[in-house]
């Protein structure tokens, strides 16, 4: 089936679930309110903090998606990633092609699992997860849709392999969103404060590897793939921090890159959502694997920046994204007016810089995890930004806990 194509198809699919799409966060909580009693949005509240502390482990994982999986909140919390299935579900079946047999692991209820199963009916699927409840509906689910090219086991991938995996049979290996699960780990620090280049320490890669879990996942599912076999992963690795140990896990497990990288972008309700980039990998292939950061944004006309009458609530310019630093980098007659740079205990280095370029006075941040930050104003604003800049310094001599 051609790509556009699969979207009718995934649409009438979440409506089988009894998925409903929202588009404004109002409606969703209106829906959620009216849905679920008070002590049950509690629970699911509470469960999904829990999980996200630090020190949470497994079984704070484990009790959420349990009870994500109840029957009266499944609609409700599975509705929030209608686009994502959307999104996904499309991106990864149009590269199941003549797959024969594909493991989908931490498939979880099985949403998507089941839609590739319909859409695909000369194929056979297997779909893993370590959530009991989420298997139960898994398999309740293909049953009242009549299909009998999937099965759903319990299986946690940490500690052993999925079924029928031991000779690498499977022609497709899907994981999305169940790879790398500890979404609190920052990643790797790139060198410095200046430059998102992580350096190349074989110890630093284990260490990722090991207190995220990826290690043994990825070697288990390397092992379950078949000679020619395809992995199609997506996690959320936006942040050059995690994609680049990310991807060096694969290379460093043979595996290549069988088409560029695509940007999975959908909304959560009516939020804007950037997961990082679904990669498609195989055994054999000659694309270079990216570590740049995102892309460079539009250059600044500081002529015209100055030109413009200021706003006494709003600096002329603000830019959150990694092409902050060019656009520092490039201001002509930069003078540094206060600066500070300093080592956090969790290992990352953060700059703070006060400055000023033409007439105008900026603000720059960076730290080692990549987020850059340059806000500029006129210089009768340059107090607003010296002030700020004493709070984020502040900040960095007393950490909130
Ligand atoms: C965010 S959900 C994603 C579900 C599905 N892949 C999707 O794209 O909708 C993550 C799932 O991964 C499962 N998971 C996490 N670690 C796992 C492990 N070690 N073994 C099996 N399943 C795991 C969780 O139980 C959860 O159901």
């Amino acid at each position: 089936m051609p790509a556009s194509n699969f979207k009718p198809a995934i649409e009438s699919h979440l409506k089988d679930w009894g998925l409903r799409r929202f588009d404004t966060g109002a409606a969703y909580d209106q829906w959620q309110r009216t849905t679920l009693k008070p002590d049950e949005l509690t629970t699911l509240l509470r469960l999904s903090d829990q999980r996200r502390l630090p020190g949470a482990g497994e079984a704070d994982e484990i009790a959420f998606y349990e009870y994500a999986a109840t029957r009266r909140i499944l609609p409700v919390l599975y509705s929030q990633r209608y686009d994502y299935y959307v999104t996904v579900g499309s991106a990864v079946a149009e590269r199941i092609g003549q797959a024969g047999s594909v493991l989908d692991v931490g498939c979880g209820i099985g949403v998507l699992t089941t839609f590739y199963a319909r859409q695909f009916p000369q194929c056979s699927f297997t779909g893993v997860d370590r959530s009991p409840a989420s298997i139960a509906v898994a398999q309740e689910k293909a049953a009242a849709l009549g299909l009998t090219n999937v099965r759903f086991d319990c299986l946690d991938v940490d500690r052993a392999s999925p079924p029928g995996s031991f000779a690498g049979s499977f022609d497709r290996l899907i994981a999305t969103q169940a790879l790398l699960q500890t979404e609190k780990d920052p990643g790797l620090p790139s060198r410095n404060w200046q430059t998102f280049d992580r350096g190349k320490d074989p110890k630093v890669q284990a260490d990722f590897e090991r207190r995220t879990g990826l290690a043994g996942r990825l070697d288990r599912l390397c092992a379950a793939m078949a000679p020619d076999g395809r992995l199609i992963v997506c996690e959320k690795t936006r942040h050059l921090a995690r994609r680049v140990p990310f991807q060096r896990a694969f290379a460093a497990r043979g595996l290549v890159l069988l088409e560029p990288p695509r940007p999975i972008q959908y909304s959560v309700v009516e939020e804007a959502t950037d997961d990082g980039l679904l990669y498609v990998l195989g055994r054999t292939g000659t694309l270079v694997w990216d570590e740049s950061p995102e892309h460079a944004g539009k250059p600044v006309d500081l002529a015209a920046l100055t030109g413009r009458p200021a706003n006494p609530d709003e600096p002329l310019y603000e830019n959150h994204q990694t092409s902050a630093q060019q656009v520092w980098t490039s201001l002509p007659n930069r003078r540094i007016l206060q600066e500070t740079t300093k080592q956090e205990p969790d290992g990352r280095q953060v700059h703070l810089e006060l400055g000023d370029s033409q007439g105008l006075t900026y603000l720059y941040c960076a730290n080692t995890f990549d987020q850059r930050q340059l806000v500029m104003v006129k210089t009768e604003q340059a107090s607003m930004l010296a002030q700020y800049y004493q709070e984020l310094v502040s900040g960095l001599d007393h950490p909130s806990q």
